[in-house]
């Protein structure tokens, strides 16, 4: 069977969280779209794990890490992330780490245009993560990427990584104004990374299919969100793939029978990094409330760019929206301890579009500017949340809020997240 864990907002949902407690009970946690632009945080006792490329599913000893050909990587950042974990005693080989011959391969090409882009934009600017992800999904679409498989030929590799770094500069230095880059001296780094990486690759196509077959329950671990899909988010302020829950399949290279339930990770709040619409954001003093100020490790600060991360009331409208896209069947919650304190929760639970209240968008969220948030208004609590194991235990106004959100949703609340760590958690059987 196939699981799926996707984010329901703007990504940073807590989705790393989410596969860690999963994983107890998956043979696989595969990533299949995306790349080093998530950054996923699983806390284990005193360890905060910050994984970029590399399965959440890791720091569970019994789980088989995948990363699918829907993935771009940037070699460079695998192997340091590879590296990491193995320093924090986690067992890292290729029978644990296995990654698609078609995965894409993102190069230093990919990182300097991904800037040159941005600054081009001006004012317009996407506000990336500056990782290379579009340039890298760019490549693969106009059909002239370098795949993993391309390292297994060691010198065929070295001259398509020289090839592709001249062809990068001379867009860089003709379109972009951009200094170029030694083709040479990344071509001899590449085939460093490749030697290092050759055993790892495989067709996990097959390898999860065989597995599912055998009945090995497979996680899929999305990155991003729903409103950062290519085609279904706020574009153009989107990420370059596709990580809503069709991205699942295309993105490992398996059928669609053995789906299981299709998980959405939301916070009980709302966030974003980077640009575009956010209809419910509130500023100053308030988000502040929900951001924090960088002292405890949760707090709204990118997990990969350290950007603050833009913050509002949870937005009832987008949820349902990501509800429909994926398909999902039930949620998870994560951060609800964070509204401890907060006197009068809100929740936007329908717009206001022109002289009608609307539940959802008639041309999906890229213009988001005709739209007014309606809120209910839900008392709130004062109670800390965060060692509190059972729904029984929840103060009655922070089931309230639940249950105000799967009258929204009209999908159960299965996970509801009341701190970082694992223990903190509380699951319901509905
Ligand atoms: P992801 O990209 O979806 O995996 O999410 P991130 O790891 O980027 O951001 C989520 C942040 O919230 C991380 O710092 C998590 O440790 C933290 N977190 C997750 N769930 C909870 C929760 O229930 N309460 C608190 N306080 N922090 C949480
Ligand atoms: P996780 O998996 C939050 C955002 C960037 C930017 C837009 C495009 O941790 O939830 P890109 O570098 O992908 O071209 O940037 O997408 N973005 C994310 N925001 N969490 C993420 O990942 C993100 N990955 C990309 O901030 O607005
Ligand atoms: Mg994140």
């Amino acid at each position: 069977m196939i699981n799926i864990i996707i984010g329901a907002q703007w990504g940073d949902e807590g989705k790393g969280r989410v596969v860690d407690l999963l994983a107890a009970d998956s043979d696989f946690v595969a990533r299949y779209s995306g790349g080093d632009n998530a950054g996923h945080t699983v806390t284990v006792g005193k360890s905060i794990f910050k994984l970029h490329l590399v399965p959440s599913g890791i720091i569970n000893s019994h789980v088989k890490c995948v990363i699918g050909n829907g993935v771009v990587i940037n070699p460079k950042v695998l192997l340091n992330e590879m590296e990491m974990l193995k320093r924090e005693g986690i067992e890292i080989s290729p029978e644990r780490i296995l990654i698609s011959y078609a995965a894409h391969i993102i190069t230093p090409s990919h990182l300097a245009l991904d800037k040159a882009r941005e600054i081009a934009r001006g004012r317009g600017k996407i506000g990336t993560t500056l990782r290379g992800i579009g340039p890298a999904y760019n490549d693969k679409v106009a059909r002239s990427g370098i795949r993993m498989e391309a390292m297994l030929s060691q010198e065929e590799f070295a001259d398509a990584i020289m090839v592709h770094t001249e062809k990068g500069n001379q867009q860089l230095e003709q379109i972009y104004k951009a200094p170029p880059l030694n083709p040479q001296e990344i071509a001899i780094q590449y085939s460093k990374y490749a030697r290092e990486l050759m055993p790892y690759i495989k067709n996990v196509s097959m390898i999860l299919d065989k597995g599912l077959k055998e009945g090995r329950t497979v996680l899929a671990e999305g990155a991003q969100g729903t409103l950062l899909d290519l085609d279904h988010g706020t574009y153009p302020y989107v990420t370059s793939s596709t990580p809503t829950s069709p991205g699942v399949f295309s993105g490992l290279g398996i059928g669609l029978s053995h789906l299981g339930r299709v998980i959405g990770v939301t916070k009980a709040f709302q966030t974003r990094v980077g640009e575009g619409p956010f209809p419910t954001e509130i500023f100053g003093g308030k988000a502040e409330r929900f951001r924090g100020t960088g002292s405890n490790p949760w707090d709204e600060f990118g997990t990969t760019t350290g950007r603050p991360r833009r913050v509002g009331w949870l937005d009832g409208v987008l949820l349902s929206y990501a509800i429909r896209i994926n398909g999902l069947t039930e949620l998870a919650i994560t951060k609800l301890d964070i509204l401890s304190g907060i006197k009068k929760l809100k929740l936007c639970n329908s717009y206001r579009y022109k002289d009608d209240i609307v539940n959802d968008l008639p041309l999906g969220p890229a213009d988001l500017t005709p739209f007014d948030p309606v809120y209910e208004t839900i008392p709130g609590w004062e109670q800390d949340l965060s060692s509190i194991k059972n729904w029984e235990e929840l103060p009655i106004e922070a089931q309230q809020y639940i249950r105000a959100i799967e009258h929204i949703a009209g999908i159960p609340v299965t996970i509801i997240s009341v701190g970082p760590e694992r223990e903190q958690v509380i699951l319901r059987n509905i």
